[in-house]
């Protein structure tokens, strides 16, 4: 408006220069780049500023207000009407009574800049979304911080979950924060000891039931195998009690026999005592010396036979209690053999049996119990003599093992001994079959010298029958401390 006021006279003069200042003043104001005076018949009178993309079309188009004419991209064009009376458009003074018509003498046209405004704007956007920014930045790290601080306890809390999920039986919570939280942390605590202990209970059923299972199994087991055995155990008890029933036979028998044997044992020598004593009674005046001498010899003899037969049953009685005492010395075995064949000079003569003791000249002293090995040995002879028939051979033999250990062996001509007797003839009282009835015997000897040897020398005894006929009777005894 200032410029069309102050173009008034450039107008009227016909002559833009008359303007220029006006229009250097109007250039001044920022957002002005161009202005222009233009008279009624649309002749440019001045044109000042930068180049401008659109010029005004001719004067009679223009419209007789001030305003916005045209918008380009990059500026507004305002046209404005300047009248002569010196008044502006529409200004009427409140005084005047006469109305008179203001008299139109041109235009001036503004141009304004619209870079400048895009500017404004873009700083006002620009402003507006650093600060709305800075705010959502803030805002946002704000509520980071507080949900940080709600949820933090809750994923603690969370974390426990699945280890509690996981097996673990001894996790607690600790949280600390809100009333909330706390009721949450101890109700977790009290669900943790309650779960706890029913897990230990469960535990404890758990492993009483593993134990009960594997005792049934155990159980079943056994049952199992009782039931796969049952026959074989039923087979098994019942040879058990066949042998019993055997072993009772046998000893029954042998008690039988040695009941008569005894009585025949020791009737004979009891009636031979008695015999000659009362012979030698009788015939006391009549007979001679020489006769009554041979009574009481065969008194004697008869009297030593009933000792020697009470003396093994006091020995069998003896040895099988474990009282029988030994005393150990060193010497030589073939020394107690020779004693003990001296003995049996007589009867073998009566025989006419020869004895060869095998010794290959080697002689050891060892430790045993002269006495009673050579009770042993006498039994063995003493049978051996009993068993044989008249005009044979009985060899003894004595070898030195390796292991220190030395075995004797008496061998006979006679009848043997049935094969599966060999074990049994080491019972008490018992005879093989071959020689029950004649030979005479209590079945006492060789239960002894079993006993002499195994428990009192720590060795074996043992019967074979001969591949030539008759038996050998072999011991062994191996290397003892002396006592
Ligand atoms: N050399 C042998 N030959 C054949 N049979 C034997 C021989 N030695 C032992 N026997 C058998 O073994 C049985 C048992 O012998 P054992 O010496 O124990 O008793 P015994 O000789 O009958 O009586 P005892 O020895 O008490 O006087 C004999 O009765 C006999 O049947
Ligand atoms: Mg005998």
């Amino acid at each position: 408006m200032s410029f069309a006021r102050q173009s008034t006279l450039a107008l009227l003069y016909g002559h833009g220069e008359n303007a220029r200042e006006a229009a250097r003043t109007t250039l001044g104001f920022p957002a002005v780049k161009h202005v222009a005076i233009y008279d009624k018949a649309g002749t440019l009178l001045l044109d000042k500023g930068e180049p401008i993309d659109w010029v005004p079309p001719p004067v009679p188009r223009l419209r007789a207000d001030h305003g916005l004419a045209h918008e380009t991209n990059s500026a507004w064009h305002f046209l404005a009407p300047v009248y002569e009376s010196g008044q502006e458009e529409n200004e009427e003074s409140p005084f005047s009574l006469d109305r008179v018509e203001p008299k139109l003498i041109g235009y001036v046209h503004v141009v304004l800049d619209k870079s400048g405004l895009y500017a404004t704007q873009r700083s006002i956007f620009f402003d507006n979304f650093t600060s709305a920014f800075i705010f959502a930045a803030i805002l946002l790290f704000l509520l980071q911080w507080l949900t940080a601080r709600v949820t933090r306890p809750l994923n603690d809390l969370a974390l426990l979950m699945k280890e509690a999920e996981q097996g673990a039986v001894d996790v607690r919570s600790s949280l600390r924060g809100s009333k909330e939280m706390l009721n949450m942390s101890q109700a977790f605590n009290k669900m943790m000891s309650v779960l706890g202990e029913r897990t230990t209970r469960l535990d404890h059923q758990n492993a009483a039931l593993l134990r009960e299972m594997e005792e049934r199994n155990q159980a079943e087991q056994q049952l199992i195998r009782y039931r796969d055995h049952l026959q074989d155990m039923v087979d098994e008890q019942t040879r058990d009690l066949i042998e019993a029933r055997d072993a009772a036979l046998v000893a029954e028998r042998a008690m039988s026999a040695f009941l008569a044997n005894m009585s025949h044992e020791l009737r004979t020598p009891l009636h031979g005592i008695l015999s000659f004593a009362s012979f030698g009674m009788r015939k006391l005046d009549r007979v001679s010396k020489e006769k009554l001498h041979q009574y009481f010899q065969e008194i004697h003899d008869s009297g030593s036979q009933l000792l020697r037969l009470l003396n093994d049953l006091l020995d069998l009685s003896k040895l099988r209690a474990g009282k029988m005492t030994y005393e150990y010395n060193k010497s030589d075995i073939f020394h107690t053999v020779h004693i003990v064949l001296n003995e049996f000079e007589g009867l073998l003569e009566e025989k006419n049996i020869e004895v060869v003791v095998n010794s290959m000249d080697v002689h050891k002293l060892i430790v045993f119990d002269e006495n009673r090995v050579a009770q042993v040995i006498r039994n063995l002879v003493s049978n051996a003599v009993k068993f044989s028939p008249k005009n044979s051979l009985i060899e003894v033999e004595v070898s030195y093992m390796q292991d220190d250990s030395v075995s004797l062996s008496v061998s006979d001509q006679g009848v043997g001994i049935p094969e599966d007797e060999l074990d049994s003839i080491f019972s008490p009282f018992a005879q093989s079959s071959k020689t029950q009835t004649n030979a005479g015997g209590t079945g006492l000897g060789l239960p002894i010298c079993k006993e002499i040897i195994e428990r009192g020398h720590h060795g074996w005894i043992r019967a074979e029958n001969r591949e030539e006929g008759g038996t050998r009777m072999t011991f062994n005894i191996p290397a003892l401390e002396a006592a």
